[in-house]
């Protein structure tokens, strides 16, 4: 067999929040199928790296107060963790935000440039000019223009499910401060996706699977629409050259950093990286979601192509997850984080689970919680582990351990089981791992039926040379089964090679049988799902409390805000004891605030409107409910406290940009927390 050189990538995550079990069904195939290529015998990287750039993550990173750069250095952190715990083994696992990233979006704009793929076309876009930022659609809420419901996204609405522009929304308002956006115009470059019409026509059915080549035909119906490839400040990302205030779009450089990955991964195992995206010679995968599939089958095809660079062999696009046969959802606990997963239950069961229901089709899958505990507890423990457990334990316990060799009707079931690994290995080299699953679970029942009806446990009184035949015959058929496992159970696999005193298993270990060969002590394997912890689990993910209500940007702050103001705006966890989690509490971002402005509001004689400096969080504008008990001239240049990530209230007068803390029984008996001296504003409360 020739020996192959292959490179495997899978979508790289949003640096923005954690990775929950959705995600994870791409990363395990990836790992499922990476794996079994190195057991093969064949040279295959598994590279990814985060997505760091864009709106979202510039948005998350304001809002908890910190710079993306830090919101993506604790993500990198938090995501390669849960990735090695659920034994995903990556080659390399790198960030988009890397210089060798920045030079290739460089080089590939130059090419764009120099191959005269790239206009200029003026671009309208919703400016929020409180935030001075251009409004993505997922940032832009209004009325939907086709069944008039309050609150929906600029691009979609959730009610009707019209799809639309969010121009085209009715009242539309800045989904973070509430303000209405203005128009804005600016010149963007565009890449020209139309030049690469017959080289896209040919490449696509070549590239993917005919199923979803079929699909995208439709694509090619009309003229393909020029590629808006820039942002304008402020913006997270690469600048372009000659532009002082345009960025690349995060999904020009995304895809980039299965490149840029690539390069440090080979200049870190002394590779020459020209051979894995400049060359015919490497097999080149990617393995994505079926949502993402325009990026990587029209986009990144044609940009490599611009840039002198190899495509991709394939392009894998699979299914999503839905559980109890919905979307995964966070108020039922469903959009379960890897983390609160691995708080609970063993990862390989999740790897063993989705194993057994992949296919290399772009259908989605369920998972249940009945199916995946009965295909556990009676596949993985009941019919493959028990083999390994009940033989090892008897022939190490009721005899000398040695395993002799198989009786007749033992080796028959070996060949024949052993007959299988080719059709096996094919099954997981087109990733229809469900069905390499199913091939494993049919030997095992058959191993389990001639252990049944040779009942070793019965015979090993009287007859424990032929007790040991069958006992070598169980051990060694479970031995092949662990290798068949390898690439979706690893760790399982390690102890199963420890059990028989070897080296690590290559897939043809699996057709050669043991005989007169020593067994080490039994090590437990695995256990049983606890069905108790898969509810802790979905309990654990559910939001622990109802969030702070979704503002109406035209309501009025009507109560003077005071300490007791904040509790009665979030909800608490436990609503019989008042009391709430920590984590609850933490989400309320209390600084250090100190008061540089104030004056009465005029059309409101209970507020006085104050401008806090809050540090690196900038200034912000509150009305505070306080003039019953303060002058406005003596408040200036103290420090306070605020609670600073209150979303923000539009008020007939402004905008209401935080909440003062005070306390006491009201009218002039009303007093502002105050911090000791030494206090700086934007210190944050802890
Ligand atoms: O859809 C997503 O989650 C993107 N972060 C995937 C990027 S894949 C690649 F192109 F980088
Ligand atoms: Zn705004």
């Amino acid at each position: 067999m020739k020996n192959r050189r292959i490179l495997v990538t899978a979508a790289l995550p949003y640096a923005n929040g954690p990775i929950h079990v959705g995600h994870l069904v791409e990363y395990l195939q990836a790992d499922f199928w990476s794996r079994f290529q190195k057991m093969r015998g064949h040279e295959c990287h598994y590279i990814c790296a985060d997505d760091t750039h864009g709106t979202a993550i510039m948005v998350e990173a304001k809002k908890r107060g910190i710079t993306p750069e830090q919101l993506i250095d604790g993500v990198w952190k938090d995501h390669t963790k849960d990735f090695a715990d659920f034994q995903i083994e990556f080659s390399h696992y790198s960030s988009t935000n890397s210089k060798e990233n920045r030079e290739l979006c460089e080089e590939f704009w130059h090419a764009m440039k120099a191959k005269n793929h790239i206009t200029t076309k003026p671009v309208e876009q919703l400016y929020c000019n409180h935030d001075q930022m251009f409004l993505p659609d997922r940032f832009v809420k209004g009325i939907c223009p086709k069944c008039s419901a309050k609150d929906q996204y600029g691009d979609n609405c959730d009610v009707c499910s019209a799809t639309y522009s969010p121009n085209d929304l009715k009242e539309a308002y800045c989904s973070f401060c509430g303000q209405p956006p203005v128009k804005k115009n600016s010149d963007h470059p565009m890449f020209q996706l139309d030049h690469f019409r017959e080289f896209l026509l040919q490449w696509l059915p070549e590239h993917t699977t005919k199923e979803m080549a079929n699909k995208m035909k439709e694509w090619f119906n009309e003229p393909l629409r020029d590629w808006d490839i820039s942002r304008d400040a402020p913006y997270f990302g690469f600048k372009i050259p000659g532009f002082s205030d345009k960025y690349f779009y995060v999904w020009v450089d995304a895809p980039m950093g299965y490149i840029s990955a690539s390069l440090q991964f080979s200049k870190k195992l002394g590779l020459k990286f020209e051979d894995f995206w400049k060359s015919e010679n490497t097999e080149v995968y990617h393995f994505i979601g079926k949502d993402i599939v325009y990026f990587h089958t029209l986009f990144w095809p044609a940009l490599l192509k611009t840039a002198g660079y190899r495509t991709p062999t394939q392009v894998f696009v699979h299914g999503r997850l839905t559980i109890n046969g919905e979307k995964m959802s966070k108020s039922k606990g469903t959009n379960i984080p890897a983390r609160n997963y691995l708080n609970h239950l063993d990862p390989q069961f999740l790897r063993y689970y989705y194993a057994s229901k992949l296919s290399h089709t772009v259908d989605d899958f369920d998972w249940s919680e009945s199916d995946f505990t009965n295909r556990v507890n009676s596949d993985l423990i009941g019919k493959i582990t028990n083999l390994g457990s009940r033989g090892a334990q008897m022939l190490k316990k009721k005899s000398d351990g040695l395993m002799t060799e198989m009786d007749s009707d033992g080796q028959k079931l070996f060949a024949a089981s052993a007959a299988k690994s080719e059709e096996i290995a094919a099954l997981f080299e087109s990733r229809d791992f469900a069905r390499a699953i199913s091939e494993i679970r049919g030997i095992a029942e058959e191993t389990n039926r001639y252990f049944d009806e040779k009942a070793p446990w019965k015979t090993l009184e009287h007859n424990l040379v032929e007790t040991k035949k069958v006992l070598t015959t169980t051990l060694n058929i479970f031995r092949m089964l662990s290798i068949y496992l390898k690439p979706i159970l690893p760790i399982y696999t390690a102890k199963v090679e420890k059990l028989f005193s070897e080296k690590s298993y290559q897939w043809s270990d699996a057709t050669q049988a043991l005989s007169n060969h020593l067994i080490h002590d039994y090590e437990h394997l695995a256990q049983r799902v606890d069905t108790e912890k898969v509810k802790a689990m979905v309990e654990e993910s559910k939001p622990k409390t109802a969030t702070v209500p979704i503002q109406n940007p035209n309501q009025k702050l009507s109560a003077a805000p005071s300490a007791k103001a904040i509790k009665n705006e979030i909800s608490v966890s436990s609503p019989d004891s008042g009391e709430i989690e920590i984590d609850l509490f933490s989400k309320v971002d209390l600084r250090i605030a100190k008061i540089i402005e104030a004056e009465e509001v005029i059309e409101a004689d209970k507020l006085l409107r104050l401008k806090v400096d809050v540090g690196p969080l900038g200034t912000k504008q509150i009305f505070a409910g306080i003039r019953s008990a303060y002058k406005a001239a003596d408040l200036i240049g103290r420090h306070t406290l605020i609670v600073a990530n209150l979303k923000p209230r539009k008020m007939k007068f402004g905008l209401s940009e935080g909440m003062v803390l005070a306390a006491g029984a009201g009218g002039n008996e009303l007093f502002i927390l105050s911090p000791d001296a030494g206090a700086k504003p934007g210190d944050k409360v802890k």
